[in-house]
């Protein structure tokens, strides 16, 4: 909950920046309290494609210093994530990889790394964010989370006060906040994307509208977004959860939402991440709304989400086959779920599963099924 309130707080700031040293100005006066740094980096492609441009900020006090220059795309390790999208770790007792080392940068004496992309429109990266420690320290994987959730709110900003920035309207947001959470827990690697993928085709089912479906594959994608601020000992908890653990557990919508709150543009989002485990007969939370009054495609993720989560493996258990699955939603429709879109949402699967002889409905590259 502590690094929650943390990221609302830079997130709150980040949303009133509207240049680049102001963002790293904020970055450097918040991020301490989320892991430990001396310098931070910002590096953006520019707009040729084939050079960036670095903003780096000191935590002793140094006012940020604009650019090195213009350094060609192939240098250095903000180069590197930049082409790559992916993220570098590097703590001072293996050296560095030569062909992401970057001399030209004043980054050799750093022993402490942590790279991240800042991810644009279809997952593409359009920066990246730097903490450099001069200490070496270990563990530096376990903060990747958090920091990715960092990068995302990063990357909403920098394309406020950067409209060329990745590409277009953005949903940068989207990818990198799935990222995070996917970070955090391996069991659910996979789980947002086949949510969207299940809940954009029941949604096209019951008839839902084009844009509202590439809103619901958005919901769908990042539905467990609070996870982000459940504490890792109740998330990857192997046994059953005590009372106080899964009153914790129970607060993931409620923090969701409040994170989206703070991302422009997110708004069509939060019914979704606060009210995916809402019931049909009122006894779901955060609210305890009852039938149709959380909306459809709050209805839809929950569905999605569940039948998911039973047909895949989980921390306390394996994977049910799809059947099985089916037969429980049956049970609780008209309880749990909806019983219309259960409806929907069993023959839609049956027939997928005589089709194709899988329950999965794949996507097209632009997230919506062709
Ligand atoms: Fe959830």
């Amino acid at each position: 909950m502590k690094q929650l309130s943390i990221l609302l707080e830079i997130s709150a700031a980040l949303a009133i920046a509207r240049d680049m040293p102001t963002i790293v100005k904020t970055l450097v006066r918040h991020s301490g309290a989320l892991v430990a740094f001396d310098s931070c980096l910002v590096a953006l492609r520019d707009a040729d494609g084939e050079t960036y441009t670095v903003w780096r900020g000191d935590r002793r006090g140094e006012p940020p210093q604009h650019g090195e220059g213009l350094i060609p795309l192939p240098h250095g390790i903000a180069g590197w994530v930049i082409r790559t999208g992916k993220r570098v770790v590097l703590d001072g007792g293996s050296p560095p990889d030569p062909a992401i080392h970057s001399p030209g940068l004043g980054l050799a004496d750093a022993q402490g790394i942590m790279a991240l992309p800042l991810v644009g429109d279809h997952g593409n990266a359009f920066g990246a964010f730097l903490l450099l420690s001069q200490k070496a320290r270990s563990r530096r994987h376990d903060e990747l989370p958090i920091l990715s959730v960092l990068a995302a709110l990063i990357a909403s900003s920098v394309r406020q006060v950067q409209p060329f920035a990745g590409g277009g309207q953005g949903d940068d947001f989207v990818y990198s906040l799935a990222r995070a959470i996917e970070a955090k827990d391996p069991y659910t690697e996979g789980h947002g994307g086949r949510v969207a993928e299940y809940a954009v085709a029941l949604g096209r089912r019951a008839g839902l509208e084009p844009a509202e479906l590439e809103t619901l594959f958005k919901g769908g994608f990042l539905h467990d977004v609070g996870k982000i601020g459940i504490q890792d000992m109740v998330l990857f908890k192997e046994g059953a959860l005590t009372d106080a653990e899964y009153a914790h557990m129970k607060q993931h919508p409620e923090m969701g939402s409040m994170l989206l709150q703070t991302i422009p543009a997110s708004d069509p989002l939060i019914p979704m991440i606060r009210h995916h485990h809402e019931r049909w007969d009122g006894k779901g939370y955060p609210d305890g709304l009852y039938r149709d009054e959380p909306c459809v495609m709050a209805r839809i993720v929950s569905i999605a989400d569940a039948f998911d989560a039973m047909t895949t493996t989980r921390c306390y258990r394996p994977a049910m086959p799809v059947s099985r699955g089916l037969e429980i939603l049956t049970e609780y429709r008209g309880t749990q779920w909806d019983p219309d879109l259960i409806g929907m949402f069993v023959e839609l699967v049956n027939r997928r599963v005589q089709e194709t002889g899988n329950a999965r409905f794949p996507m097209a590259k632009d997230g919506l099924r062709t």
